[in-house]
């Protein structure tokens, strides 16, 4: 991949390229760990040999075909308990970045949390790792996966897609890697900026199966539950009205059925 040149006011002006990494995320926990990075750091690579997933998945991605990428940021302004405004700029950011195209496989939209799918396919996925200390934020980790030139998956994944499958051009990952930096740089101003509102709005706006019926399974029972996301609590848990209650579920207590 080209050097990143980054016209960004912060993410991404220090920008460290690895030809090879288990993984962007521990990378950048170590140098967290042994050293002082300047806010907005952004590690990245081509060839990430043992990408964390969520919940101790793994994240596969072919050499040299997609963004592999972790950005430290300090939000120590953020209190604890809304973390979660941290994966709505990130889901937001990405989702900014692929608005522009056209799709093959249907609507891009930000699968809870944080996932970015484009119709029932994943294209992309995040990992942020928050750094406590108190009651705040001292720094996160944001990693994220995007899939762009690989044509082909691993046949267990169950639904992944990349920009090339979906748009039939391959794409510079240099120009979406600085894009990404912007959008992200972009999103997380506004939530330095106190303007939780407007996030809110446009992640629940573009959220997957957003005020849509559907069906959902209830991972603990095996049961199946009909009813319509009607928002996400600052916690981060999902609402879903059915019709009789509003209930809310944790990350992995339910299932989307597609
Ligand atoms: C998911 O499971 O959806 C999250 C995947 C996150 C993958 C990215 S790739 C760059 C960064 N480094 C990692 O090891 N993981 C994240």
């Amino acid at each position: 991949m080209k050097p990143l040149s980054s016209n960004s006011l912060f993410i991404g002006k220090v920008a460290k390229y690895l030809e090879r990494i288990d993984s962007t995320n521990a990378f950048a926990n170590n140098l967290l760990a042994k050293s002082n990075p300047i806010e907005g750091t952004v590690i990245y690579t081509d060839d990430q040999y043992a990408g964390r997933g969520q919940i101790g998945s793994k994240w596969e991605s072919h050499i040299g075909k997609n963004i592999i990428m972790s950005v430290i940021l300090f939000p120590k302004f953020l209190p604890i308990q809304n973390q979660f405004l941290l994966n709505q700029v990130v889901a937001l950011a990405i989702y900014d970045l692929l608005k522009p195209f056209k799709f093959k496989s249907g609507h891009l939209a930000i699968k809870w949390p944080n996932d970015i799918y484009i119709g029932t396919k994943k294209i992309g996925g995040v990992l942020i790792e928050n750094k406590l200390r108190g009651t705040s934020i001292n720094a996160t980790i944001i990693g994220i996966g995007l899939n762009i030139n690989q044509r082909e998956f691993a046949k267990d994944l169950p639904n992944p897609t990349a920009l090339y499958l979906e748009t039939g051009e391959e794409h510079a990952l240099d120009v979406l890697l600085e894009g990404l930096c912007l959008s992200l740089e972009r999103r997380y101003l506004q939530l330095k900026a106190g303007n939780e509102s407007v996030l809110y709005k446009d992640y629940v706006h573009q959220l997957y199966g957003y005020e849509e019926w559907r069906f959902f399974t209830v991972v603990a029972t095996g049961e199946e539950l009909y009813g319509k996301i009607i928002g996400v609590a600052a916690t981060g848990v999902i609402q879903i009205m059915t019709k009789d209650n509003i209930l809310e579920f944790a990350f992995k207590e339910i299932q989307f059925i597609h």
